[in-house]
């Protein structure tokens, strides 16, 4: 089995953005750690970042074809996107929400996601390290059924 790794807009910036809310690691770190996170689960991961919707809405739709599970961080389109939503659910694959900030610590506008209704388990504020835990709890959901 595969897992999509979606990262969204200026999540290739990590490393230098804002490093005092999102820390030092690099979008890089973070694919190498979930991936070798899903192999010593047994799964694959396929990596996509961008900083568009609409290639966001067409990776997820994608991944209906080949992908058991996703692990989305959608940057601010969390906040934001009704697509990116009815994408998720229109292809019905489980996903975990990731934020590296405690998103619920900061403004107003970044309390409320558009996906986390849908989400299987929101992880915020676990830095980097969050991005580990969802790979591992999709791991558990996909071989262990949903409990
Ligand atoms: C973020 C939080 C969002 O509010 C913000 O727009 C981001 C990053 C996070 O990982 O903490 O781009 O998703």
């Amino acid at each position: 089995p595969r897992l999509l790794l979606l990262n969204g807009p200026n999540l290739n910036l990590l490393g230098t953005r804002e490093p005092g809310i999102y820390g030092s690691e690099t979008l890089a770190d973070i694919e190498a750690l979930a991936r070798r996170t899903a192999q010593a689960e047994g799964l694959e991961l396929r990596a996509v970042q961008s900083n568009s919707e609409g290639a966001l809405v067409d990776a997820v739709q994608a991944a209906r074809e080949d992908c058991a599970g996703v692990v989305v961080n959608a940057g601010a389109y969390t906040h934001t996107s009704v697509a990116l939503r009815d994408a998720l659910a229109a292809v019905a694959l489980p996903f975990v929400e990731v934020h590296v900030s405690n998103v619920h610590a900061r403004e107003e506008f970044r309390h409320h996601s558009y996906l986390a209704p849908l989400a299987s388990a929101v992880i915020v504020g676990a830095g980097v390290q969050g991005y580990a835990f969802a790979v591992q709890r999709l791991a558990t959901l996909l071989t262990a059924g949903r409990d």
